[in-house]
């Protein structure tokens, strides 16, 4: 299997929400391996621009070997949670044709066992989009009190025996520290023997640790608002989950940027008075049934797609 490779999830449909314009600047808040980026560039023209921006150095890496040498693409290493400075430091606040997050991780990060990602491959228990910054899970693990790892699988991984398997985690290390995914994998096959039929019992664990290291959630929480102030009247955002905790903060986030300011029920306020910020553009949209059969990463992935309004209220 080539690790370096991602199968990007409903490119064509990506592609068709952005509504390209050939001279139009975009930004892909996620590159990963370029494939929405690869769609976006081959209908900008010339005089068009692409940011391009991922939080991992790999990911980076790959976007300056395929596109550093054109003149279209500007690629930033950083997370999506500076993406308001990022665009006001690069002068395009409010001139964004469009912006894609596709989040999560990507085909390489989970492939790679150096990583630390996946419970199917032995490696460091690392699990950092970007491991040059922030707390490795293998240092948290080992570190982190029973109670809070305990929340963080329930919550995160929505894991019903999240007090069970922190219990289980934290004698596990008192006798030897945790040091890899494989160690992982065994504590929580013996603590949870296949509950689940159709998941690996290493399942939610791993997901919620991982979300928990890189702060999944939060960086979602953060960039969103920011996304939609980079919009130029009429932009659109563009966003695909694969995790309904993901796509609940994101739903959450478009209706109410739909819905405008809060005033008491009983005022009569009609639309315009409300300020909406964005225009919800269709329903939630899933990949098809024949994507799904080739690429089985795109089983779980839900797009939402918004526009911004066209007069922006001060
Ligand atoms: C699902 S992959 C994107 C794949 C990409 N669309 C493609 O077709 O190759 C998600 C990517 O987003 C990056 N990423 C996830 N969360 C991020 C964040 N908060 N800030 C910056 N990059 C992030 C990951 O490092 C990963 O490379």
């Amino acid at each position: 299997m080539d690790i370096e490779k991602h199968e990007p999830v409903m490119a064509a449909e990506v592609v068709a929400a952005l509504a390209i314009s050939e001279q139009g600047i975009y930004w892909d808040a996620t590159f990963g391996r370029g494939g929405h980026s690869r769609g976006i560039l081959a209908r900008l023209g010339a005089k068009g621009g692409l940011v391009v921006m991922d939080r991992d150095p790999q990911a980076v890496a790959a976007a300056y070997s395929e596109y550093g040498g054109d003149s279209r693409v500007t690629i930033i290493k950083g997370p999506f949670s500076m993406l308001g400075q990022q665009i006001k430091q690069a002068g395009l606040e409010g001139r964004l044709q469009g912006i894609v997050f596709d989040l999560g991780v990507s085909s390489p990060q989970l492939e790679d066992p150096a990583r630390g990602f996946a419970f199917s491959h032995e490696g460091p228990l690392d699990m950092r989009m970007d491991p040059e910054s922030g707390t490795s899970a293998r240092d948290w693990l080992n570190a982190v009190e029973e109670k809070e790892l305990g929340d963080v699988i329930r919550r995160y991984g929505e894991e019903r025996h999240a007090r069970h398997i922190a219990r289980t985690l934290i004698a596990a290390r008192s006798e030897s520290p945790i040091e890899t995914t494989a160690q992982l994998t065994a504590i929580l096959l013996k603590a949870l023997p296949g509950y689940e039929r159709h998941k690996h019992p290493a399942t939610r664990t791993f997901q919620a640790i991982r979300i928990h290291i890189n702060r999944e959630l939060k960086e979602i929480e953060d960039s969103l608002p920011q996304a939609v102030e980079g919009l130029a009247p009429g932009g659109r955002l563009v966003v695909i989950s694969f995790h309904s905790l993901e796509d609940r903060i994101v739903k959450r986030f478009l209706r109410k940027a739909a819905k405008g300011d809060e005033y008491p029920l009983d005022l009569p306020i009609t639309h315009d008075v409300l300020r909406p910020q964005l225009k919800l553009l269709g329903r939630a949209q899933r990949p098809s049934k024949a994507e799904v059969n080739i690429n089985p990463r795109a089983r779980s992935a839900v797009m939402r797609v918004a526009q911004r309004t066209e007069v922006i209220c001060a």
